[in-house]
């Protein structure tokens, strides 16, 4: 007879795993004693989240240790064996196909109904509908998922998962590009497969998500874990403080800012057709200037404006009170204009590039060929950016794809700080950078000002835009709605304007 009770559903006890130099876990555990919770795995970048849910998911085998399901030891040599087990990841990548319909997707090939005559479309998408209904999604199966927004899209994804008897769901960063909105829905599916018996692991680093969801806590550090529990025993500060392993630091409060009346970038009637229209702003040395606003406002369309990605752009953009040529971000670069894209993978950073090379590469493209430093002279460089940073990396010389998501992030930020551009144009800086490197970054973003350079930066989440910007410029479908002193700025007046109530 067996005990049920005491059997946990899943467990991961001691495992290590190295790549070449980097020790990434070292003796990191977790139990999920049953199902029907929410499990939060949380830690700071690089501390092994991500390579022990690959390990659960297997994707990547574990070099020592031992992972238990219903009390089995078993071996994850493929993700195919944790799937068919019921094991289901879901991150911020999607791994659908976006030509295929929703149906086939959540049945990708061999699962759909087949009769004599090949497969029944009618019965697939009808079985699609019920996985789909059992969510409360209102889509239609037969829908192409190109069309999907980014979170049906994942919604469709975590359908997949349940319609494969999912019995444990990882969610790692999965909610890092959903709105508010949007994260809401997911939770609602989430809970409901709570109440259904699912067990989720959760990471995320917005704590009040991981607060809002979770029943359960494992904190990693270096690669162990270092506590577990109930997350009722935690609160903010106490969470923070067992991540880092030592007080949080909160970040600087900016001093007031003394405008010096005279603008650095000046925007003046820029429009890109169906994005943004008639935009007015300036940023003056040594400011930093907020944009907020809904997804789809054109905050982000307005920096890609600004860095030359968009041949249509109109208006006039002036740099130190000179108007300025800017087609290309070759152009772009050339007047110092950095800009750091919330799509680091797509835009920010060349994967297959090691880390030195992604941060002297804006760097380097500054200056004629002739004048760009040595390999000796860049390393004083580079070992500044990886120190002040705080940049986890075996070695300046491992391939970007190797880093963390956190760490990747800080490079794509640090390429243009070691360029030494005189304006930035950030979108979302700190997406899935952990709570103390997001100290980090305003701290840095913070000296970078200090130092005159103009600072233009986007992000949906408003108390970062507070706690760093002298002002903030609110947007709403394409314009401006509002530009807000530090006075004026809270979140009440950012939300009314950001819905375009005046
Ligand atoms: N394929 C790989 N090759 C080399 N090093 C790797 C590889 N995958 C992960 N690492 C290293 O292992 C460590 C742990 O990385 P992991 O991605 O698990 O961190 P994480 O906790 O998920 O961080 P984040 O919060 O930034 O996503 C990091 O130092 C990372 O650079
Ligand atoms: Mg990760």
């Amino acid at each position: 007879m067996t005990v049920a009770t005491s059997t946990a559903l899943l467990e991961v006890v001691d495992v290590h795993r190295r790549f070449g130099g980097v020790h990434a876990l070292r003796g990191a555990t977790l139990s999920i004693k049953h199902g029907g919770t929410v499990h939060a795995l949380v830690g700071e970048n690089g501390s092994g989240k991500s390579t022990m849910l690959k390990a659960l998911a297997g994707q990547l085998q574990p070099d020592a240790g031992t992972i238990r399901l219903d009390g089995e030891e078993v071996e994850f040599s493929h993700p195919t064996v944790a799937l068919r087990r019921g094991i289901v990841t879901v991150t911020q990548e999607t791994t659908l196909a976006p030509d295929l319909s929703i149906a086939e997707n959540i049945f990708m090939g061999h699962r759909m109904e087949r009769g004599r005559l090949g497969i029944r479309w009618g019965a697939t998408s009808r079985r699609a509908g019920e996985v789909l209904d059992r969510l409360h999604l209102e889509l239609d199966p037969n829908q192409i998922v190109r069309r999907l927004r980014p979170d049906q899209q994942q919604m469709v994804e975590i359908a997949r998962a349940i319609s494969m008897d999912a019995r444990v769901l990882i969610l790692d960063e999965a909610t890092s590009s959903l709105t508010d909105d949007e994260v809401e829905s997911l939770f609602a599916i989430v809970r409901r497969l709570r109440d259904d018996g699912v067990a989720t692991v959760f990471v995320s680093h917005r704590l009040s998500e991981t607060f809002a969801l979770a029943d359960e806590v494992t904190i990693l550090r270096d690669g162990s874990t270092v506590e577990a529990g109930p997350l009722e025993d935690y609160d903010r500060t106490s969470l923070l403080g067992a991540m880092v392993g030592r007080e949080h630091e909160e970040p600087p409060v900016r001093p007031e800012f003394r405008s010096s009346e005279s603008a650095l970038l000046s925007l003046r009637g820029v429009s890109v057709p169906g994005a943004v229209q008639e935009i007015d702003l300036d940023v003056e040395p040594g400011e930093i200037v907020g944009l907020a606003g809904l997804v789809g406002a054109g905050r982000s369309e307005l920096l890609g404006a600004v860095f030359g990605l968009y041949p249509d752009r109109s208006g006039e953009i002036r740099l130190a009170g000179e108007s300025i040529r800017v087609r290309s971000p070759r152009d772009a670069v050339d007047h110092g204009i950095g800009f750091v894209p919330a799509d680091r993978k797509g835009q920010g950073l060349v994967l297959t590039m090691s880390v030195r090379e992604n941060l002297i590469m804006a760097a380097s493209c500054n200056r004629p060929r002739m004048l760009r430093p040595s390999a000796s002279a860049e390393l004083p460089v580079v070992d500044h950016a990886l120190a002040t940073m705080r940049i986890r990396t075996a070695s300046p010389n491992a391939a970007i794809g190797t880093l963390s998501g956190g760490n990747q992030q800080k490079v794509a930020l640090g390429k243009w700080l070691a360029a030494e551009s005189k304006v930035l144009l950030l979108d979302e800086p700190t997406r899935g950078v952990d709570v103390g490197a997001k100290t980090e970054i305003y701290r840095l973003l913070g000296d970078a000002a200090d130092s005159g350079i103009g600072i233009l930066v986007s992000s949906s989440e408003v108390p970062e835009l507070l706690a760093i910007c002298d002002r903030i410029v609110v947007m709403f479908r394409g314009r401006v709605m509002a530009t807000l002193g530090r006075e004026e700025a809270t979140e009440a007046a950012i939300t009314r304007y950001g819905t375009g109530h005046e």
